[in-house]
């Protein structure tokens, strides 16, 4: 089935970077959330990145305009049934994504493929949800979607191929490059990066280092373009806790264990860049560290 409509449900820090990437491929996208304050937040957004790429010479001023007009956005659910590929990108949290499911299910063409960006939750249970297993799957884009090269692609255990090669086709056209994942906890990334995210929490919760040194440490001695504080401010402190969970309980070793200190940053509504406040307080001028 040729992709030329994509709706993405969720329009945070991914939804809006997806639909800017999807626009500018050239798809009529279908922007979706519950709240019309997000919705207006995620077109500023998208108006904003795509005049930085204006700015660093990446599109032209003409590509913008058609790309922008190529987003709808609506607070209707029931709109997303025009859609051909579904992304939904709503918050970590498995019950919301299911419910968006089940209410989106009754809109959509027999055709459609639904696929969710989630970073971490088992794609074969949220398809098997759904009256579609084979024509679901997994579609994780990195932050700052705009930026960011790699696309990881998850089959359920009963994604049929004709829906990975169409997902796949996707990101070709996107430009970007896709990797193929086992549907396990956390997919390949995020098994690798949130732990390490977490042990640098445990190394400012024991005291081997402030929030400067770690971040510096791993700038300068491992040449990440960004320290793991924050990096995790950058993600989302309750986003990194999440996949904690989700590889704590579906891997079952206590090697997963979340820090307690990611815990109590959360609990605080400290959630990194998106809260003003996370590992750094971004309310001034320059980020500064809260430990
Ligand atoms: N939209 C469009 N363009 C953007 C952008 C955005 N949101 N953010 C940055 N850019 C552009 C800038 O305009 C700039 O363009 P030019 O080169 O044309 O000037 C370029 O990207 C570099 O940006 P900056 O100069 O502002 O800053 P930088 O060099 O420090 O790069 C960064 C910023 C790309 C975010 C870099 O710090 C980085 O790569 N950080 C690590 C990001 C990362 O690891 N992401 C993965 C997170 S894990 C994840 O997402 C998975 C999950 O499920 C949790």
């Amino acid at each position: 089935m040729a992709i030329q409509t994509v709706g993405v449900i969720g329009a945070g820090q991914m939804g809006n970077g997806i639909a800017h990437v999807m626009a500018l491929a050239g798809y009529d996208v279908i922007l979706n959330d519950i709240s019309q304050e997000a919705l207006d937040a995620a077109v500023a957004r998208i108006e904003k990145n795509m005049g930085r790429q204006v700015g660093g010479g990446k599109i032209s001023e003409d590509d913008m305009t058609s790309a922008l007009a190529r987003i709808r956005a609506t607070r209707t659910l029931s709109d997303v049934g025009q859609a051909d590929l579904v992304i939904e990108s709503a918050t970590e949290r498995e019950s919301i994504k299911q419910a968006i499911f089940e209410d989106l299910l009754p809109h959509v063409k027999p055709e459609t493929i639904l696929t969710s960006n989630t970073s971490s939750i088992s794609i074969t249970r949220l398809a098997s949800r759904t009256d579609r297993p084979e024509k679901f799957m997994g579609f994780h884009f990195m932050n700052p979607v705009p930026v960011m090269q790699l696309v990881e692609l998850i089959r359920g255990i009963a994604t049929d191929e004709p829906t990975f090669t169409a997902c796949k086709e996707v990101v070709d056209r996107l430009g970007k490059t896709a990797v193929s994942s086992e549907d396990f906890p956390a997919f390949i990334v995020n098994r690798i990066l949130i732990p390490m995210i977490n042990e640098a929490v445990y190394t400012l919760y024991e005291g081997v280092g402030s929030v400067q040194s770690i971040d510096q440490s791993l700038k300068l001695g491992a040449n990440h373009p960004m320290g793991p504080l924050e990096l995790a401010d950058f993600i989302g402190l309750d986003t990194c806790l999440a996949i904690m969970n989700v590889l704590h309980d579906g891997l079952a070793d206590t090697k997963y264990r979340p820090c307690p200190l990611l815990t109590k940053y959360v609990e605080a509504g400290w959630l990194g860049r998106k809260a003003q406040r996370g590992f750094y307080d971004y309310r001034g001028e320059t980020p500064v560290p809260t430990r």
